[in-house]
C-alpha cells in the first residue's frame, strides 16, 4: 500500500475541489485531489451555467479566466414572463452588476487544465473509501488502479458532492440536517438551436414553470417543470418542444424555434443544509454541505464562496499559525448559504405550480410577479440576490 503525505487532502474534482486546489496552489499550500470518475466524465457532466460576478472575479483574478472572458456570455438582465407579458429585470441599471453564462463543465475543464499544467497531483478514477482520525491526524483511504492507498494530511476537504462519503463519516448527533423537498423536478435539454432570446427567460405558466437559457449563440438550454417521479422516456422531442412552446409563447411576437435535442435529463429539486460544516480537521464544501434548487442558479457560486472562506482560513493557519479564521468557517459560510437558500426557495415558490393549487394560489403567483416586476425596490432585491450578494468577509482573490 502506498502512503502519501500532503497538507490538504481534497476529495472530489467538481467546482469546489478544483477551485480549492487551485487557490491553495497559488498560496503555496500543497494538496492532492482524488476523483472517483474519469477526467472525461467530469469534463462533460452537464450542470447549470450561471456565474455571479464575484465567482467570475475569483476565477479571473486567479488566472483561470482567459476562456471564460472570451467565451462566457455576459448578461445585464433577465426576463420574468407571466400572464402573456415579459418584464425585464435590468441588473446593470438596478445594482450595477452582471452575470456570466458559462457552463459548469467549462469551469471544470479550465481548472483541470491549470492543475495539470503546473503538474500538481490530481488522481482520476481514485475513489476515497473512508476518512479517519479527522480530529487529530487525518487520513484518507482510497482505491486507485485496483490498489489500496492512504493519504496522511493536515486537513481533509470534503468536496465530494451530495452523495459523497465525508458528510456520512460524521456520527449522528454531531451533525444536523435542514431539508426541504419540492413536489416537482426539472426536465432539462440541450439543443442545437440559437437561443430565442439573448437573455434568460424565467416563465410562470398555469401548466408549470419553464426556463430558457443558453450555452452559446448556437446552443439553447431549456427546462420544464415536471413531476418529481417523471419518466424521461415519456418525453419525446416533439412533446418537449410543444410543451415549451405552450408555456413560453405567452408574449406576442415570441416564437420558440425547435432544433435537434442532444442531451436530456431530470434534475430533482431540493434544499438541504448540513450544520456544522467542519469537524475537527475535516471541512465540508459545496454540495457536500448544501444543496439549493436550481431556480436561483446558486449551486456553483455557493461552492466557490465556501472555497473562498476556507482558503483564507488555511492561509492564515499556514502563514501565521492563526486558527481563528478556520474556527469560524461554518459560521462564515452559513451566513451566505442561508441567504442563498432563502433566495432559491423564494424564486422556486414564486415561479412553480405546486400540486393542488387552486385559482387563489394562481392569482397570488401573478400578484407577486406583478409586484416584483413593477416595484423598483422589489426588482432591485431580486437583482441584488441574482447577481450575487457582496461577500461579507475579505478574500484573497
Ligand atoms: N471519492 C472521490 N471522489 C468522489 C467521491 C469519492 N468517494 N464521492 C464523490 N466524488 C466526486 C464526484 O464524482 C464529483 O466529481 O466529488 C465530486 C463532487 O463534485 P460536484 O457534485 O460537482 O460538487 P461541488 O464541487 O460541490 O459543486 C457544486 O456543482 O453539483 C453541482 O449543482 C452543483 O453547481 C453545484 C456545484
Ligand atoms: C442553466 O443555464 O443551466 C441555468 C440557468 C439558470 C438557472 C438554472 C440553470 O436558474
Amino acid at each position: 500500500m502506498a502512503k502519501l503525505r500532503t497538507q490538504v487532502g481534497i476529495i472530489g474534482a467538481g467546482p469546489a475541489g478544483l477551485t480549492l486546489a487551485h487557490l491553495l496552489h497559488l498560496q503555496g499550500i500543497e494538496s492532492i485531489v482524488l476523483e472517483r470518475h474519469s477526467r472525461e466524465y467530469v469534463e462533460t457532466r452537464v450542470r447549470a451555467g450561471v456565474l455571479e460576478q464575484g465567482t467570475v472575479d475569483i476565477l479571473c483574478n486567479s488566472g483561470v479566466g482567459e476562456r471564460l472572458k472570451r467565451e462566457g456570455l455576459q448578461h445585464q438582465g433577465v426576463e420574468l414572463r407571466f400572464d402573456g407579458k415579459g418584464h425585464r429585470i435590468d441588473f446593470q441599471e438596478l445594482v450595477g452588476k452582471s452575470i456570466t453564462v458559462y457552463a459548469q463543465q467549462e469551469v471544470v475543464k479550465d481548472l483541470i487544465a491549470a492543475r495539470v499544467g503546473y503538474n500538481a497531483p490530481i488522481y482520476f478514477e481514485a475513489e476515497a473509501l473512508r476518512v479517519d482520525d479527522y480530529d487529530a491526524e487525518p487520513k484518507i483511504h482510497y482505491q486507485h488502479n485496483g490498489e489500496a492507498h492512504e493519504i496522511h494530511c493536515d486537513f481533509i476537504a470534503g468536496c465530494d458532492g451530495f452523495h459523497g462519503i465525508c458528510r456520512l463519516a460524521i456520527p449522528a448527533g454531531q451533525i444536523q440536517f435542514h431539508e426541504r423537498h419540492y413536489p416537482f423536478a426539472w426536465l432539462g435539454i440541450l439543443a442545437h438551436v440559437p437561443p430565442a432570446s439573448h437573455e434568460l427567460i424565467y416563465n410562470y405558466h398555469e401548466r408549470g414553470f419553464a426556463l430558457l437559457s443558453m450555452r452559446s449563440p448556437e446552443i439553447s438550454r431549456l427546462y420544464l417543470q415536471c413531476a418529481s417521479d417523471e419518466n424521461i422516456e415519456n418525453w419525446s422531442d416533439d412533446r418537449i418542444w410543444a410543451e415549451l412552446g405552450t408555456r413560453m409563447a405567452t408574449r406576442e411576437g415570441f416564437a420558440l424555434k425547435d432544433g435537434p435535442i442532444f442531451q436530456k435529463g431530470i434534475t430533482p429539486m431540493r434544499s438541504f443544509v448540513a450544520e456544522p460544516m467542519q469537524f475537527g480537521k475535516l471541512f465540508l464544501l459545496g454540495d457536500a454541505a448544501h444543496i439549493v434548487p436550481p431556480t436561483g442558479a446558486k449551486g456553483l457560486n455557493l461552492a466557490v464562496a465556501d472555497v473562498r472562506v476556507l482558503t483564507r482560513g488555511l492561509v492564515e493557519f499556514y502563514q501565521r499559525a492563526d486558527r481563528a479564521a478556520l474556527q469560524r468557517y461554518t459560521e462564515r459560510c452559513l451566513r451566505r448559504v442561508w441567504k442563498c437558500q432563502r433566495f432559491s426557495w423564494w424564486m422556486t415558490s414564486m415561479l412553480h405550480r405546486f400540486p393542488d393549487e387552486d385559482s387563489f394560489s394562481h392569482q397570488l403567483h401573478l400578484a407577486e410577479l406583478d409586484y416584483v416586476t413593477s416595484s423598483r425596490a422589489a426588482s432591485a432585491t431580486l437583482a441584488e440576490n441574482y447577481v450575487g450578494l457582496p461577500f461579507d468577509t475579505p478574500g484573497l482573490f
